[in-house]
């Protein structure tokens, strides 16, 4: 029996099941969040701003789970299948950290991750359909503008939020890691105006997930 073949039906349920967990459900992480000492308490502008950056971040992770579930649906290759939903799975603990770390501070997720949601969802769906290398470099993309607006936080976060800055730190590595690997996997290198596009796309998301 070939366990891969699902009717639309079984697919459809499984779509919804992800939607509702990732959108409703408290994700649960594999890894503990980074540990850090005990900091000192943040002024409420600070506190504000941590808010802020963290629930793009959150947003990010959204968009990211919804991208991958997206190319693991229409994605033929089943190596590249699997490497979609393995990738999912990891990002997982990106967004359980953001999570926590945003209820920590008593700040909350954006309103408009379903928009986000649904967006990335169709956008990686046309990805998987492009094939194992433009699938792969859509990823390795994707992945390399997501460590550059870390890395951008890092620079606006208050120095004294210790614990937001350490899991921005071990998810700059790990998205890192994660475009290394679509890379060693076969991604290419996609035509500079669909990386424009993604630029576009990721600004309107951290700008809307800043304020909403
Ligand atoms: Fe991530
Ligand atoms: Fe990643």
């Amino acid at each position: 029996m070939d366990a891969r073949r699902f009717d639309p039906v079984d697919l459809a349920i499984g779509e919804i099941d992800k939607v509702i967990k990732t959108l409703s459900v408290p994700p649960r992480a594999a890894r503990a969040a980074p540990e850090v000492p005990v900091q000192a308490p943040l002024e409420e502008a600070e506190r504000q701003e941590s808010v802020r950056l963290m629930r793009v971040n959150h947003s990010g992770e959204v968009a990211a789970q919804a991208l991958y579930q997206g190319q693991a649906l229409t994605a033929r290759d089943p190596e590249l299948k699997s490497a979609m939903h393995q990738a999912a799975a990891e990002e997982i603990d990106h967004l359980a950290w953001c999570e926590q770390r945003l209820k920590e501070l008593k700040g909350r997720t954006s309103l408009l991750n379903p928009v986000w949601y649904f967006g990335s969802l169709a956008l990686g769906a046309l990805a998987g359909t492009l094939g194992r290398s433009a699938s792969l470099g859509f990823m390795a993309e994707t992945e390399k503008q997501v460590e550059s607006h870390l890395r951008d936080h890092l620079g606006r976060l208050s120095a004294k939020d210790l614990r937001s800055r350490a899991i921005l730190e071990q998810m700059t590595h790990d998205e890192a890691q994660h475009g290394a690997k679509a890379a060693s996997m076969g991604g290419k290198a996609l035509p500079i105006p669909i990386t424009w596009a993604m630029r576009a796309t990721s600004l309107l998301m951290t700008r809307g997930s800043y304020w909403v």
